[in-house]
């Protein structure tokens, strides 16, 4: 089960094949993932991170096939998210005194989730450092809201590896284990759907984290994190696309997102789309139906666009529930720099238009002025009226 990184750095983690979703159902998992923990052996034997806790057992007992237990000389947390640290309980019913490395924010997540006060925690912050033997060393570097306030990184020196936990990951399983032996079309839409539905709230602060990095010059051969691939061909690769994703990231993209009751609004959907490509040939335009496709996927688009159109009927004065459900999520996000604008079909009281423009200002969107507010159902002129809202996008 250990396979080796490099030198004396090996992956004890676990792939997953068979995960469909992540954070309770909440990330759609289309190319199965991993929880990526390793082991160094050098003068001191030491684990980075654990796995996920239905598989425990199936953890501790690998470990233990490879290593004495006993020999671990410490563990260091990266982050305490039940992801990495689920297994680590099972590990510690074996090794109770075993040091713990973490933040001060890392031991708050442990014992709040495990509760094992009396745990042997190691609190560290960024620039500290310990000794591994054979002329090498353990430095930390906190990674506070990335994305969690606990996470943290471990940089191996002479090795120059950095253990990045979830930045940099992606939910992608490669049983080959190395970036350049995945299919690189999947890998990059799996790392962009995770920058995009995990990070974007943590743009500006993910920005500074990359300069202070770069700042503290280290040399990196390899970046490991704790989901998907390992990046050891050109792992810088993966950090410069951070940096051009934090930087309020579009493309020219349009897309249009919609929901409907009788087809109204999907016909204004498609009207909208063809618009837009009579308008500008060459910007990419997609359209979603919020109700038949992944709301992770969508957001991956929405993450790439320079502007969506968002259209829903009128119902009971609001909205339909699964574009309310959608906004939200997007109002977390909090994207920046897009523009927006709205549509929507109705009987009688119509107010679906103005509940759209205020869950999208809400979300960080420039509204534009123009919007589609359809009586029943869309007549040809109606069709064409899409028009000012494609020109007002593509502006
Ligand atoms: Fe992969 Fe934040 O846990």
């Amino acid at each position: 089960m250990k396979r080796m990184v490099k030198n004396n750095v090996s992956w004890v983690g676990r792939i997953d094949w068979e995960l469909k979703t992540f954070h309770g159902d909440d990330y759609s998992i289309n190319h199965g993932s991993s929880q990526n923990a390793y082991l160094i052996q050098e003068e001191k034997t030491v684990l980075i991170d654990t796995i996920w806790m239905p598989y425990d057992k199936e953890f501790r007992d690998n470990l233990e096939r490879e290593i004495d237990l006993a020999s671990i000389d410490f563990i260091v947390m990266n982050h305490g998210e039940v992801d990495h640290s689920g297994a680590l309980p099972f590990l510690m019913e074996k090794i109770p005194q075993t040091p713990i490395y973490c933040t001060a924010n890392g031991v708050k997540s442990l014992v709040g989730q495990y509760h094992h006060p009396e745990w042997n925690f190691k609190v560290v912050k960024t620039g500290d450092s310990v000794d591994i033997g054979n002329g090498k060393s353990l430095v930390f570097v906190e990674m506070r809201m990335l994305h969690w306030p606990d996470s943290m990184a471990t940089y191996l020196t002479k090795d120059n590896i950095l253990f990045s936990n979830d930045a940099f990951g992606q939910h992608f399983g490669i049983e080959e284990l190395f970036n350049d032996k995945a299919d690189q079309c999947l890998l990059w839409e799996e790392a962009m759907k995770y920058y995009a539905n995990i990070l974007t709230p943590f743009s500006p602060l993910v920005k500074r984290k990359i300069e202070e990095i770069v700042a503290l010059n280290l040399p990196i051969d390899i970046i490991a994190p704790s989901h998907g691939a390992i990046w050891r061909d050109n792992p810088l690769q993966i950090v410069q696309s951070y940096a051009t994703w934090a930087d309020n990231y579009q493309e020219d993209q349009i897309t249009i997102i919609y929901d409907t009751m009788w087809n109204g609004t999907k016909k204004l959907a498609h009207a909208l789309a063809k618009e837009i490509q009579l308008l500008s040939p060459e910007t990419k335009v997609k359209v979603f139906n919020i109700s038949q496709t992944d709301k992770n996927d969508i957001m991956t688009q929405v993450f790439k666009s320079k502007a969506i159109a968002v259209g829903s009927p009128t119902v009971g004065k609001s909205i339909l529930s699964a574009m309310g459900g959608f906004l939200h999520f997007l109002t977390e996000l909090q994207f920046k720099n897009k523009k927006a604008a709205v549509f929507g079909c109705y009987g009688w009281s119509g107010e679906g238009n103005e509940v759209l423009g205020k869950e999208l200002n809400k979300a960080g969107f420039s509204m534009v002025e123009a919007s589609v507010k359809c009586n029943w159902n869309p007549t040809e002129e109606n069709l064409g009226e899409m028009k000012v809202i494609a020109e007002a996008l593509c502006k």
